[in-house]
């Protein structure tokens, strides 16, 4: 007897949470109370931050520009003391390793076993810029650059991989995406982190393993391969015949279908709009075969529906960005271990241990 799928997992409630909420029937997404559409055109990453932490926390933690620029400073004193972490090949690999360098509990003895974590998560969600920039700095053969503290996490974000200042409109687009998938409830990284946070480890150790848990293809390491996607098709006259001959190949089309809405994902319009201003020559190219993937994959399962995810524009976006696409996964988790910390937050306050069942389907003697 084989068991392929996960009955016993699917849809159970693990967590009360303040942080998001996904409505997969009528594609909504509410982040701390506010619509997504509406915080991606109206917050910054700092002000979306403030938000997801002060929502897992249930206080103001005042979280700033300023604390987060500072956290960026101190991540870059640590950069020279990364080992060989940031000569991984894989960029979620290097984020990994590095963010497994920053100091994860309080002192022994201290008031929580797992630490002070608005200070920890706000030292990690400064850190990662910092380790992703060089990382794909060092991939680049060029020096990595220092932060500075008083740019905006999105403008010194990009400064810091490029090794010079972005365009307003390049900074106002990656902020736009940063802010839009902050959090995104229970996903399969935050499960993780929860999972992690909930046996009392510290958040370190939890935004460690959701790295780990982003980095798969079917999660955070779908955008790389739309991009892939879109050039191998090359022109919108050709796209239908490729996405045949991939699913006829048993594969999957990238940046579409989604375990939760069963209509287009939010974010999908939200970041189609934000890339509109960067006049990207792909973003024709993306319409057209999110279409035709769209029209066909409704032919093959017409009780199954399978629109584009927030991957699909995720790579048009980060691509007119100026980011390499080594680079689209691990920016994923620059944003995402916001919403980490905030879950890892709350289920330190709130929460029992996650200890899901298996049913056995082995031999008996
Ligand atoms: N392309 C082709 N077929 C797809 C598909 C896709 N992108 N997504 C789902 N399907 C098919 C499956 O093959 C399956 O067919 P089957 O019943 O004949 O086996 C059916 O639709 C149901 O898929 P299922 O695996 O139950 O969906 P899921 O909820 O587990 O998958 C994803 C969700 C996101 C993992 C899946 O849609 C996917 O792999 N998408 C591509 C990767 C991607 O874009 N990931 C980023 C997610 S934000």
């Amino acid at each position: 007897m084989t068991n392929t799928t996960n009955p016993g997992l699917e849809g159970v409630m693990v967590a009360d949470t303040r942080i998001s909420d996904v409505d997969g029937e009528r594609g909504r997404l509410v982040i701390a109370g506010a619509d997504v559409e509406q915080l991606a055109q109206t917050a910054s990453f700092e002000a979306a931050v403030a938000r997801v932490l002060d929502a897992g926390a249930t206080r103001a933690l005042a979280v700033t520009p300023a604390t987060l620029g500072a956290a960026r400073a101190a991540a870059w004193e640590l950069v020279p003391r990364l080992g060989d972490a940031l000569d991984q090949p894989d960029g979620m690999d290097a984020l990994r390793a590095a963010l497994g360098h920053l100091r994860a509990t309080g002192e022994p003895g201290g008031a929580a076993p797992y630490g002070d974590d608005p200070a920890v998560a706000v030292a990690a969600i400064g850190a990662a810029p910092v380790f992703v920039a060089a990382w794909s700095r060092r991939r680049a053969g060029q020096p990595a650059v220092a932060p500075d503290p008083a740019l905006g996490h999105a403008a010194d974000y990009l400064r810091m991989t490029l090794g010079r200042a972005g365009s307003a409109d390049r900074v106002r687009a990656l902020d736009a995406y940063l802010v839009t998938v902050i959090d995104h409830a229970m996903s399969a990284s935050t499960f993780t982190a929860r999972v992690i946070a909930s046996t009392h480890a510290d958040l370190i150790s939890a935004v460690v393993g959701a790295v780990g848990a982003l980095k798969g293809p079917l999660h955070g390491g779908a955008p790389g391969p739309v991009l892939d996607m879109l050039d191998a098709i090359g022109a919108p006259a050709d796209a239908e015949a490729w996405l045949l001959g991939e699913l006829a190949a048993g594969r999957r089309i990238m940046g579409m279908g989604h375990r939760v809405y069963r209509v287009r994902d939010p974010r999908a319009a939200v970041l189609e709009q934000a890339v509109r201003p960067l006049h990207s020559p792909r973003l024709e190219l993306a319409r057209a075969v999110e279409q035709a993937a769209a029209r066909i994959l409704r032919d093959r399962k017409p009780d199954r529906p399978l629109a584009a995810n927030v991957e699909f524009f995720t790579a048009v976006l980060l691509d007119a960005v100026g980011l390499p696409r080594e680079q689209f996964a691990p920016t994923f988790a620059v944003s995402r271990i916001a919403g980490w910390s905030a879950h890892v937050i709350e289920q330190h306050r709130t929460g029992r241990m996650i200890r899901p069942a298996s049913r056995y389907v082995g031999e008996l003697a």
